[in-house]
């Protein structure tokens, strides 16, 4: 019965849990796998600060170097911790669970990140960090409240605080920059670009292939249908 009651509370209250997070009003981003250099610069904002945490198991760093056209020295000297070779997945050097210690949660594996939530939230997200000194990280987040995850950028970023949840112009949450941060909030804007194209690509660094396969096979097609024309008429001439 218990869990006859658990399943009806589940059901009943996805839809609800669901409504709520898309009613929230997302910044739109513009992705372009064939923007090598934003590729680039995201690939390594990701590498400075989000692998000390997160892992993207599903990824070599090898496959980076030849996707993004990086050499295996600059890789080696910008992209990789001491230690790592170009053959090895991306893994965080944090334990799970001194991470779960810390956090409370263990970072999530970001491989896929930008699939599961969608580019939009992730851009929406990494902006929207502000300060708040009842939360234990001393931060919080407007789209993610409650986050476990501190503003690890606010060095670039600065910090801001929250001044209205919901502006009533377009409905998005209303930010004060109290401190600027190394970047102009219109740099940071960007930066938020590059890591969350980075993002799009770790979730299927085949995208750009696939483009160029399907040409491939449309050129096969055509060539294999003259191939089987002429084969006809061969086949036919006697008969007429
Ligand atoms: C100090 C550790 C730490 C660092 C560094 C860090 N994160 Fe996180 N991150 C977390 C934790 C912990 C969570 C889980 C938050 C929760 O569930 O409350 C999280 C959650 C997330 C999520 C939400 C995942 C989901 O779908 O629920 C995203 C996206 C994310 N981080 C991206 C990043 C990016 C991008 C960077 C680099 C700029 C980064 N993080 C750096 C600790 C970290």
């Amino acid at each position: 019965m218990k869990r006859v009651i658990a399943f009806l509370l589940l059901v009943t209250s996805a839809p609800w849990s669901m409504a709520a997070s898309e009613k929230l009003p997302l910044d739109s981003v513009y992705i372009n796998l064939s923007d090598t250099a934003s590729l680039q610069r995201g690939a390594r904002l990701f590498v400075n600060y989000c692998l000390s945490c997160h892992s993207a198991a599903y990824m070599r760093y090898r496959r980076i170097g030849e996707d993004l056209g990086i050499s295996e020295d600059l890789l080696k000297e910008n992209l990789m911790f001491a230690g790592d070779k170009p053959g090895d997945l991306m893994k965080t050097t944090m334990p799970a669970d001194y991470a779960k210690s810390w956090f409370g949660v263990v970072p999530p594996d970001l491989t896929l990140a930008a699939r599961v939530r969608k580019p939009d939230w992730i851009y929406t997200y990494l902006r929207s960090f502000y300060l708040d000194e009842k939360s234990p990280s001393g931060w919080n987040n407007s789209l993610f409240q409650n986050v476990a995850m501190p503003h690890v950028l606010y060095g670039l970023q600065g910090n801001q605080r929250l001044v209205s949840k919901s502006s009533e112009e377009d409905g998005k949450p209303v930010f004060m920059l109290e401190q600027p941060g190394s970047m102009t909030p219109e740099e940071y804007d960007e930066a938020m670009r590059d890591l969350t194209n980075f993002l799009v690509y770790l979730g299927e660094p085949v995208k750009l292939d696939r483009y160029l396969i399907g040409v491939f096979v449309i050129l096969f097609l055509a060539v294999l249908l003259v191939l089987s024309y002429l084969l006809k008429k061969e086949y036919w001439k006697e008969l007429h």
